[in-house]
């Protein structure tokens, strides 16, 4: 049987996305973890997919499955999905829509903790997790063409994605308010503000594949 020829404004062009929260042990029964379905991230990956792009998807333990027709690859930990995404290097665009968790146990326990008679919780000591976003853009020689950052934020939205931008050193940051009061989190609709090095676009409340397609063709715009 012959390849598929992938057509659209993204073939031939290579887009990682990752998505999903991480999940870091505490114990092999127990985790740290964001809160993220994951819905966010497949659809951009199944929207720069209907755009023609090849997609390597890196996501943690999401509850929406992946999407067809894309390369998908299951990680943990935040250090297995820096891992992931530096082995599918090298690529034309990056889209990091995964919830990282920002911290990890310095010791994960090798055996199940157990509670004591002091009924004394365990003490966690905890180390910060590489940050993939702020890696990726800082590399040298095999830095995506485009960056793409997420920002959810709870106040002061576009101050804090802003700063975002410039400290991550990402080419755009997608800013959502995801204060209890929008009820975005979780839900299907959002609604974002892309920020670029000229200027903040506010993007109207839409259902996540009408995000995900609106940025899939902004990515084809900058890339394709
Ligand atoms: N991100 C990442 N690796 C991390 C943490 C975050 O790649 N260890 C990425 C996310 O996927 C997202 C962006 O960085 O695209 C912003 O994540 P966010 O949690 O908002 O940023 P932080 O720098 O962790 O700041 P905060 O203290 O607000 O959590
Ligand atoms: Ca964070």
């Amino acid at each position: 049987p012959e390849a598929k020829v992938m057509q659209g404004p993204l073939a031939e062009r290579h887009v990682i996305v990752t998505s999903g929260p991480t999940h870091e042990p505490i114990d092999p029964v127990r985790y740290i973890a964001n809160r993220s379905s994951g819905a966010q991230g497949a659809a951009i990956a199944a929207a720069l997919r209907d755009l023609g792009a090849r997609v390597s998807f890196v996501t943690g333990p999401a509850t929406v499955p992946p999407p067809d027709g894309v390369e998908v690859i299951r990680v943990e930990t935040a250090r297995e999905m820096r891992d992931a995404v530096d082995a599918a290097l090298p690529a034309d665009a990056a889209v990091m829509a995964a919830a990282v968790a920002d911290w990890r146990v310095t010791n994960a326990a090798q055996k199940k903790m157990k509670k004591d008679a002091s009924g004394k919780p365990p003490a966690l000591e905890m180390t910060e997790n590489p940050d993939i976003l702020a890696w990726i853009s800082g590399l040298k020689k095999r830095r995506p063409g485009l960056v793409v950052g997420f920002a959810a934020e709870t106040n002061d939205v576009i101050e804090n994605a802003t700063a975002k931008r410039l400290r991550k050193g990402c080419d755009w940051i997608v800013a959502n308010d995801v204060s209890p009061e929008t009820g975005i989190m979780g839900g299907a609709e959002n609604a974002v503000t892309v920020i670029r090095e000229d200027g903040a676009e506010d993007w109207p409340r839409m259902g996540k594949e009408a995000v995900a397609r609106r940025l899939a063709e902004a990515i084809a715009g900058a890339i394709g």
